[in-house]
């Protein structure tokens, strides 16, 4: 696992973008290039580094295809609080080449959420699989909306939502923890993990605990991040305040190692 740190914020987001970007553009193979995208506030620079990238003629989203992570169980797209709605108006909607048949994203509206997670799962397969999936974190180290306890072979399907996380969400919600959906839509663990390539996003004081425990503790279902300890090319963009809480030895080794500054 490689872990790089960044003195802040607007740095770790301008770093990720360079990385994906290079991706993308060294993409060569006969297909398109398959991105996993996340929501939530950490992926926002992320977002507006590449729109900005995109508009300077840059880099091209026309031969990319792109499934998003979540949605939560029973929100229109024109919910403002919808990954749709979110995806459509901090991305999508400010790119300039992004075809709207490439953009995958769980349907919350769904009448049958098992069919439209195996529909989901199978069309990753018929893409190719994913190149590589950006992810976020929540405080409790669930990835996509992988909370504490779910395996980590979990593939795509409805997932209830702790009252933690209805808590850590509800200030889109109007700081109301029941107005929260207590269900949503995600991709699974193993999901991510076949992903050729996986780049997750841990920024801010409040993240320092899942942060160490993705990167140091043990591979564990309690904190579902950690299973990327296995994974052969996962990457952690983090910025300093996220850092709080590693080990000195842990810390200084990855300083080191990326030293030379290898994108
Ligand atoms: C939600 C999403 C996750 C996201 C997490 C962290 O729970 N389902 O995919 O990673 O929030 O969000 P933030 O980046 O706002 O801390």
């Amino acid at each position: 696992m490689r872990v790089v740190i960044q003195d802040n914020y607007d740095k770790m987001c301008k770093w990720a973008a360079d990385y994906i970007a290079a991706k993308i553009n060294s993409h060569k193979e006969d297909r398109p290039f398959v991105l996993g995208l996340p929501t939530g506030s950490s992926p926002i620079g992320v977002y507006r580094e590449l729109v900005k990238k995109n508009k300077a003629g840059e880099l091209s989203f026309a031969n990319v295809i792109t499934f998003n992570m979540d949605e939560y169980l029973g929100l229109p797209h024109e919910h403002d609080q919808s990954y749709w709605y979110f995806m459509h108006d901090n991305f999508f909607d400010h790119l300039v080449d992004m075809k709207p048949e490439n953009i995958n994203i769980l349907n919350g509206m769904t009448d049958d959420p098992e069919k439209e997670c195996a529909d989901y799962e199978a069309k990753i397969a018929a893409c190719g699989g994913i190149d590589l999936f950006m992810g976020g974190i929540g405080v409790d180290g669930h990835i996509a909306f992988n909370e504490p306890f779910t395996s980590l072979n979990s593939r795509t399907g409805v997932r209830d939502l702790t009252t933690d996380t209805r808590i850590v969400n509800s200030r889109f919600f109007g700081n109301d923890p029941e107005a929260v959906p207590a269900q949503a839509l995600s991709v699974g663990v193993g999901t991510v993990f076949d992903s050729r390539e996986v780049l997750v996003l841990i920024n801010g004081h409040n993240k320092a605990r899942a942060l160490a425990a993705t990167v140091e503790g043990a591979v564990s279902q309690k904190w579902t991040c950690s299973a990327l300890q296995h994974h052969n090319a996962a990457i952690i963009a983090c910025d300093e305040a996220a850092c709080d809480e590693l080990t000195v030895g842990a810390y200084k080794y990855f300083l080191d190692i990326e030293r030379g500054e290898r994108l």
